[in-house]
């Protein structure tokens, strides 16, 4: 296939952009904004592979929008482009509006011009906090922060489309992903490598929340089969195969890390944090998709290369980093 995946420079984009160009043999052009997210490093390993391009522009820019297709002539766009992180949004919404709203409007407008299909990679915080049991296709839409009301929004334009103009689109609602190349504002390598520098480990409230854990190239292999077998109209959720309370998975970085459990922090929680997510993937799975990656196995593997590419982190973790970590933890970091 010839895709044009939006994000495509950031954790998960970046994941799917590698599997299809080096597993499936697609051409892959991306076209990403770089913000502070989105790395040209994350192509580090597949930059120079044939069939990839990266284009730099905004997804809510129909001239550089215009360009990429025309450059691409893509079978499909894959919308990864988002703001993604929860407590940015709690502090400064703007940017979520703006891509979540306008960026997912400009492309559904270019995919309806071109005939193109279209995937909107979502979240399953569109549903927003469940006390027991899982979230289903047909669960109620009742996000919590901004981040979430923004994602759900998008997917409601994304159906929006397919019912009113009978755009080919689908949607594919991932669970909390963790693996290599995540920036490190996100929990998982927020705390290895604080923990890797010695620096106090900031666990929101009592730290019993319960995240529902996907490694990376699993959401990428799911929305590679949502793209090859999902049905126009359809939404599909991708969940990991594990639940973790959050402080549960901080003591097993501190062991994988070597460090000491007094680096644990716990400080003022999150405004309106949400308890737990938990996803049932049973459609996804009945198009001929599994998990292969358990949660043990793929946080070790996640340290472990944390702790061999400094190169990666080291740039942002001297950079803009520290002041936002300044403004949102009230400390600088070692
Ligand atoms: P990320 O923050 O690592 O990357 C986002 C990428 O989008 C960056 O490369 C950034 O430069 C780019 N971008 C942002 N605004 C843009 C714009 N206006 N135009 C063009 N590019 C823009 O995010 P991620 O964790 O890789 O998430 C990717 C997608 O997956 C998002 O849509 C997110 O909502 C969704 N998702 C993430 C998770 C998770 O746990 N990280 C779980 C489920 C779903
Ligand atoms: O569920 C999918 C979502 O997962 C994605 O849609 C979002 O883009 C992604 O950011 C993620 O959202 P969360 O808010 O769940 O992820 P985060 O890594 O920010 O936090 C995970 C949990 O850890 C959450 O309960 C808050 C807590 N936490 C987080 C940070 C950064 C802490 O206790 N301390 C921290 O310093």
């Amino acid at each position: 296939m010839r895709l044009l995946v939006c994000g495509g420079a950031g954790f998960i984009g970046s994941t799917f952009a590698r599997l299809r160009l080096l597993e499936h043999g697609d051409e892959v052009t991306v076209l990403d904004k770089l913000t502070y997210a989105g790395r040209e490093e994350n192509f580090h390993d597949f930059a120079s592979a044939p069939g990839f391009r990266f284009l730099r522009g905004a997804i809510e820019d129909p001239e550089a929008l215009a360009g990429a297709i025309a450059a691409a002539e893509p079978e499909a766009i894959v919308n990864f482009a988002a703001e993604t992180h929860v407590d940015r949004s709690i502090a400064e919404p703007n940017a979520f509006v703006k891509t979540h709203a306008l960026g997912t409007y400009v492309l559904l407008e270019a995919a309806r011009e071109h005939g193109l299909r279209y995937l909107q990679v979502s979240t399953d915080e569109v549903y927003g906090s469940i006390e027991a049991g899982t979230f289903t296709e047909d669960s109620p839409l009742r996000p919590s922060p901004p981040y979430s009301a923004t994602k759900t929004g998008a997917d409601l334009l994304v159906q929006s489309y397919f019912h009113t103009y009978g755009l080919p689109a689908t949607i594919c609602r991932g669970s909390n992903n963790f693996g290599p190349h995540q920036y490190p504002e996100k929990l998982i390598p927020l705390m290895i490598l604080n923990a890797l520098h010695g620096d106090p480990l900031p666990v929101y409230g009592d730290g019993k929340q319960v995240r529902n854990w996907i490694h990376a190239s699993d959401f990428a292999r799911a929305i590679g089969c949502v793209l090859e077998r999902g049905a126009a109209g359809e939404v599909y959720n991708a969940g990991g195969p594990d639940e973790l309370a959050n402080i549960d998975v901080v003591r097993r970085i501190l062991e994988l890390t070597d460090a000491d459990e007094s680096l644990i922090e716990h400080v003022t929680d999150r405004p309106g944090h949400d308890r737990r997510y938990s996803l049932s993937s049973s459609k996804v799975r009945a198009l001929g998709w599994e998990p292969r990656v358990r949660f043990a196995e793929g946080l070790e593997r996640t340290v472990e290369w944390y702790r061999e590419n400094a190169w990666w982190w080291e740039p942002i973790r001297s950079g803009e980093y520290r002041a936002y970590y300044q403004r949102q933890y009230g400390r600088a970091l070692s």
